[in-house]
């Protein structure tokens, strides 16, 4: 029996690799004064097809609950984090800037960067519609890659702007109700054949082709560009207004970030949609909103293409395995005396392990390394003594066993 197509396991090794990433999250979230949250994991069918636009809703794991309510799991946060807003904007002051990390599931075919379940990293912040705000939430994005040890040299986040566009279209006596779709076959460019954007834009195809090629000016990105420069963030963003995002609720600012190289699929991918809660909660509440998500699927792949940033994590999870304390049992009938110690012990948050059965001494040694143990206390003949050896230095020293907690406190007041 294996997992479903576009499903993991997260065996130990993935899953110190998967706690890494959460814990830098996590750390750089905290680190701009975002609060954590969550929503369900299943919702109404309906809060999707409203708003997440055509793409998703084609990926969508739905099916019909025993209550016969149309649902769907999760595809991304945004929807339920517009529903939520809505729903308790009074409760808390504006700028309102909240994380969370969770899993999310698309029925997309299986290929590199894609599966069919995801973690994401989602940031967002409600009530600011001054550009200080995108600056802000740009920022955060380019830290949270820069803490896994990347540098602008790995990674660059391309920033565009969906006003460009509807003004464009706009100027060029487009309806409004045409927008959307010209939208999606620019998000599409460069996937879908050349044709196939000519057939779809018709008429548009030639001003809009060249403004694909040639880039396009604007005096708000430019002052965004500025902003990020000012923060000596400036290397790590280029303005492409070939970036729209696929999702349909975006309104102002978008962007997306990829590997320098461009070979795997976008990292992150965020931006303004200040109209969302509006639509949402009826017109009952209008606040502008914007924010991105990260996923762990392609950060994990660009972690470990890239060299320093694989070691670096490597070095963590290795520090996050080790235990403190390995108790070699080298006479059975000193295992109650060990027992008794080892409780005490893990009360002082001491991470401790010995043989649950008995075994040879050399063998529990070998444990102790492998698990790398700073200490070794060994049980045996010595006893009312105890054998203490550093497993990294190999002394080796007698204490009283009513001493060993003296003694540890002492050794790691040395060492702090
Ligand atoms: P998104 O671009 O659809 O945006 O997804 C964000 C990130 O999630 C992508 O850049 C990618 O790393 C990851 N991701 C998406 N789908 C998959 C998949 N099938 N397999 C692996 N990774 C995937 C959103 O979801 C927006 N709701 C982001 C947002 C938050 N906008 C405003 N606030």
């Amino acid at each position: 029996m294996q997992a479903l197509p576009g499903f993991r396991d997260f065996l130990p090794d993935a899953c110190a690799a998967r706690n890494y990433i959460f814990a830098r999250w996590r750390e750089v979230a905290r680190r701009y004064c975002f609060m954590e949250w969550d929503g369900p994991l299943l919702e109404p069918t309906d809060l999707y097809k409203k708003k997440s636009g055509a793409e998703i809703i084609d990926q969508l794991f739905n099916f019909t609950d025993k209550g016969e309510r149309e649902v769907a799991m999760r595809p991304e946060l945004t929807p339920t984090f517009a529903r939520v807003i809505a729903a308790h904007e009074r409760e808390f002051k504006k700028p309102l800037k909240w994380f969370s990390i969770g899993q999310f599931f698309r029925y997309e075919k299986q290929q590199r960067g894609r599966l069919r379940e995801h973690f994401q990293l989602n940031c967002d912040i409600v009530g600011e519609a001054a550009l200080a705000a995108d600056i802000e939430l740009l920022a955060l994005c380019i830290d949270l890659l820069r803490a896994f040890g990347f540098t602008e040299k790995d990674f660059v986040v391309r920033i565009s702007d969906r006003e460009f566009w509807t003004d464009f279209l706009r100027e060029k006596d487009v309806p409004p109700d045409r927008w959307d779709d010209v939208l999606q076959v620019i998000d599409k460019f460069g996937r879908e054949s050349r044709e196939k954007t000519i057939e779809k834009l018709g008429e548009l195809a030639d001003p809009v082709l060249k403004v694909l090629s040639e880039g396009g000016k604007s005096e708000k990105l430019d002052r965004l560009v500025d902003g990020l420069r000012g923060r000596g963030l400036g290397e790590f963003v280029t303005i492409d207004v070939r970036i729209v995002r696929g999702l349909a609720y975006y309104t102002g600012i978008v962007f997306e970030v990829f590997d320098r190289a461009g070979s795997l699929r976008a990292v992150a991918g965020g931006g303004r949609y200040d109209n969302l809660i509006q639509q949402l909660s009826d017109g009952a509440v209008s606040m502008p909103a914007l924010g991105f998500a990260m996923g762990d699927v392609v950060l994990g792949e660009l972690v470990n293409e890239t060299p320093h940033a694989r070691d670096r994590m490597q070095q963590a999870i290795a520090t996050e395995r080790k235990i403190d304390i390995y108790i070699v049992i080298a006479k059975e009938e000193r295992r109650a005396d060990a027992l008794a110690q080892i409780q005490q012990l893990r009360d002082l948050s001491y991470r401790v392990d010995y043989p649950l059965t008995p075994m040879k001494v050399a063998r529990q040694f070998q444990a102790a390394e492998d698990a790398g143990a700073s200490l070794a206390l060994l049980y045996g003949d010595e006893w009312p003594k105890l054998k203490i050896k550093n497993l990294a230095t190999r002394e080796e020293r007698l204490i009283a066993h009513e001493e060993l907690l003296a003694h540890l406190q002492a050794q790691s007041s040395v060492s702090s």
